[in-house]
């Protein structure tokens, strides 16, 4: 069976790709209150163009799939999309990440267009805190979309929450409450420092071990558990919990040394690091007519410059790629 390993020995098997950089919120960590310039109609990759590219990475060992944005849901279309690749030979399953709000009219059919599950940005469970974090949503859409997600069976369902200081950070314990009664998989994630945001991330972080313990606190030990999931999460579970609490700590843990996966960008790059400014044009040389074997070639060589991990530690700012081109 094709691999891809790195350098590193460890085996590419999952593809994040960014379908659009436009997005129906602003959160504050995210984007600036105007928005940013977006991307020209036609330097956004066609989904023809997306399936190709993915055939190529599954015949090489792509085998899972996750559709970010910006806000993949604004994409028109994204249902034939999911549908599309859902044909791709190798791929086992695609889940996307959203902020929800424009989840509910569309879960179902989501779902039997071949869409495996979701993850659900939400960082706060008080309205108004919604409304001022993301600028211009409301906590009801997507709080309504999380149900539709699990009403439909797009799951398991996590819940992504980005604990910021001074912002959401008292809310910890309600969030992992939630986790008692209701199959919600809530992941606390660290503030990563990325493109503008890098400063207000250093000042708001809070590591993973100073959430933990206020849920322990608050709530009694946490035993492991396990959740499907091809990502950096350590999964916990509350003693008779249905749903679990996960930990995303980029910066106190590193997961570099299990890093399984390569990121696509809505206008064609791709880009082996999270954190590193390498990306390569494959849009670029897709529309310049290359065969398969071009495409393979250049795919392998994105895979052999995979560097080790970040080192973020010392550093003060990181890349220039701003979450909402990359999708996290
Ligand atoms: P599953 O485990 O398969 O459910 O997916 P996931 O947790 O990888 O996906 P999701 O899009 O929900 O990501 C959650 C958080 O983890 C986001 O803040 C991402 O930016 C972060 N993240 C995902 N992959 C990486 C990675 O390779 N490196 C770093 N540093 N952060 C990542
Ligand atoms: N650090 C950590 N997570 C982030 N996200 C967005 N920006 C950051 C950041 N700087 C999260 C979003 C979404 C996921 C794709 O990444 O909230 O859940
Ligand atoms: Fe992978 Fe880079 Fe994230 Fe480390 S920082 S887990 S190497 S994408």
């Amino acid at each position: 069976m094709p691999r891809l390993i790195d350098n590193y020995e460890r085996q590419i098997d999952y593809l994040r790709i960014s379908i659009t950089d436009r997005c129906n919120l602003r959160c504050t960590y995210c984007m600036p209150e105007e928005g940013i310039t977006p991307l020209r109609h036609e330097d956004v990759l066609r989904y023809e163009e997306i399936v190709r590219l993915v055939g190529i990475g599954a015949g090489l060992g792509i085998r899972h799939l996750r559709l970010t944005g910006g806000e993949p849901l604004v994409r028109k279309g994204v249902v034939d999309l999911v549908r599309m690749l859902r044909q791709v030979p190798g791929i086992e399953s695609i889940s996307m990440t959203t902020n929800g709000v424009a989840l509910a009219p569309i879960a179902r059919a989501l779902r039997d267009a071949g869409l495996s599950r979701v993850n659900v940005s939400l960082d706060t469970l008080r309205p108004e805190r919604y409304a001022a974090i993301t600028r211009r949503g409301r906590l009801e859409d997507a709080l309504a979309g999380i149900e539709a997600a699990l009403s439909v069976r797009l799951t398991p369902v996590k819940i992504n929450m980005v604990v910021v200081k001074g912002v959401n950070d008292d809310e910890a314990v309600d969030f992992a409450r939630l986790s008692l009664e209701q199959p919600w998989h809530v992941r606390f994630i660290e503030f990563m420092p990325l493109g503008q945001h890098a400063e207000q991330a250093r000042r708001a972080y809070v590591s993973s071990d100073e959430t933990r313990a206020q849920i322990e606190t608050a709530l009694g030990p946490l035993a492991p558990a396990e959740i499907v999931a091809h990502g950096p999460a350590r999964t916990w579970r509350l003693p008779g919990a249905v749903g679990t609490i996960g930990f995303i700590s980029a910066l106190s843990e590193h997961f570099c040394q299990s890093c399984n996966r390569l990121r696509l960008t809505s206008d064609g790059k791709l880009v082996p690091c999270l954190f590193s400014d390498r990306e390569y044009d494959l849009r670029g040389v897709l529309r310049a007519g290359a065969d398969d074997e071009a495409l393979d070639a250049l795919w392998q060589e994105v895979i052999a410059c995979k560097p080790d991990g970040h080192h973020l530690e010392g550093a003060l700012t990181t890349t220039e790629h701003r979450m909402s081109q990359i999708g996290g």
